[in-house]
């Protein structure tokens, strides 16, 4: 992967570039939006904007360095931006121009203490990272035959209200050919364009079983306040969708797959939004394995803000072993837990062998997960689908 003569430059230099994070990202960003302006519209600027920026690209290329010889703890984290990259629609041609700006970054960040072995060495780690990524990317858009930043019509058939924040949009392929093929935890990326040209692209998590005709999605409106300005292609979304509009839509993709297929008991757990790909994998339990014994455990402000419960409700009708457990942080009403989720107040399961699939926001993850694993549940149990750029926390 990296040669012995550049590995303890990689060694020696990767807590202070750690250090200076921030800095080198914010230098990187800048200067390569200067030189290719076009790629604004490939980037997501909301995460340029609010600052979670600086926990992706950039830290991703340390927490690779820092990991070079853990290819168990890498796999996972180069398959999630694989999938992300895909559905962005990234080419190997945009990989040197990342690389001639981030490793510009670096050297600018670090001055005098850039000799020439250190930036070798860090040419040479990137260049080998890119390749992973390259060849990885280039096998996925090969196996689903298509282009990189192939979009495809879809037509609006339904758009709902799911509640007071949240809107689901229903979409078939405008061909009337069949849709890609996808799994319950995947997402897609929605195009975007808005009056004064400028486009973008954001992910949204299927929020329906696959193996129907059609793909849902439901989006949350990201309100602004006197501090942040409103989420853009979520408000857009909300403004604009009709039934019978177009919407040009990613291939999906994602590597977030909860077990929709077994006999197995299983556990989903969600918070806020993070409810739409559980209320996908949920749907696609109850229709091919209605039997089968689920716990779906979701925590919402309150009720106006607690999504999808008529999809909740058509699965309990279906599911005879299905066991839902609701968490109101306000205003909890009948067979309503207040306050946030605890996994104390959840029904009990065989903690060892049983999958369980959670999201939502960090902090809640965060908590799920370390009590699951204070329970006695195994890491490789545990499964989690991030909203953002994931922190990598596990690495860095
Ligand atoms: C794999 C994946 C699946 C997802 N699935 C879903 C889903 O099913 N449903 C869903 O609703 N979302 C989902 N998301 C999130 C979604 O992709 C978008 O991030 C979300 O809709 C917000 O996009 P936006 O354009 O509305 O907000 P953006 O404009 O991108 O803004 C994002 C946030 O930053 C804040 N912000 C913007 N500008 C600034 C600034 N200058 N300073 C400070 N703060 C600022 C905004 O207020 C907002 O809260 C998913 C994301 C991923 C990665
Ligand atoms: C070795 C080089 C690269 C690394 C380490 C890297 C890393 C990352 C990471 C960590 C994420 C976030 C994944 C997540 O959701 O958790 C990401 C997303 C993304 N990357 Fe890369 N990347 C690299 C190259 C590139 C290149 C060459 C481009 C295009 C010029 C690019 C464009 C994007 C875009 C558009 C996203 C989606 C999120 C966003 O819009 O900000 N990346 N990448």
């Amino acid at each position: 992967m990296i040669s012995a003569a550049s590995r303890p430059y990689i060694d020696a230099s990767v807590p202070v570039l750690r250090e200076h994070g921030p800095a080198i990202t914010t230098t990187f960003y800048a200067n390569m939006f200067k030189a290719h302006p076009e790629l604004v519209n490939l980037f997501n600027m909301g995460n340029q904007a609010n600052g979670v920026q600086q926990q992706s690209l950039a830290s991703a290329l340390f927490a690779y360095a820092a990991n070079i010889d853990n290819a168990a703890a890498l796999g996972p984290v180069v398959s999630r931006i694989v999938h992300k990259h895909v559905s962005v629609g990234l080419t190997r041609a945009h990989y040197p121009i990342v690389g001639f700006h981030l490793l510009g970054a670096i050297k600018s960040t670090l001055g005098d203490a850039a000799v020439d072995p250190l930036m070798k060495a860090w040419e040479e780690a990137y260049g080998s990272l890119a390749k992973v990524f390259i060849d990885a990317e280039t096998q996925m858009y090969l196996d689903a035959g298509i282009e990189a930043g192939y979009l495809r019509a879809m037509r609006v058939t339904e758009v709902v209200r799911e509640s007071e924040n949240v809107l689901s949009i229903r979409f078939v392929p405008q061909d009337g050919e069949p849709l890609a093929p996808f799994r319950a935890g995947q997402y897609v990326s929605v195009e975007a364009i808005f009056d004064d040209g400028f486009r973008q692209l954001r992910q949204y998590s299927l929020s329906d079983a696959h193996g129907l005709d059609s793909m849902r999605i439901s989006v949350k409106r990201e309100d602004g306040n006197n501090n942040v300005p409103a989420g853009a292609v979520s408000n857009w979304l909300h403004r604009n969708v009709e039934v019978g509009d177009i919407l040009q839509v990613s291939y999906p993709t994602g590597d977030f797959l909860p077990d929709t297929e077994s006999d197995e008991p299983v556990v989903l757990l969600s918070a806020g939004v993070g409810i739409t790909p559980m209320i996908g994998a949920l749907n696609r339990i109850a229709l091919v394995n209605p039997g089968r014994r689920v716990i779906f455990a979701h925590a919402a402000r309150c009720a106006e803000h607690h999504p999808h419960q008529a999809d909740i409700a058509a699965a309990k009708a279906r599911m005879p072993r299905l066991e839902v457990v609701s968490f109101h942080e306000q205003d909890a009403g009948p067979d309503v837990l207040p306050g946030f989720m605890d996994l104390a107040r959840l029904p009990s399961w065989p903690r060892t062998e049983t999958n369980v699939y959670m999201c939502g926001p960090l902090p809640f993850m965060q908590a799920q997960w370390n009590a699951l694993l204070d329970a006695g549940a195994p890491a490789e149990r545990l499964h989690r689908e991030v909203f953002g750029p994931d922190l990598l926390d596990n690495l860095l």
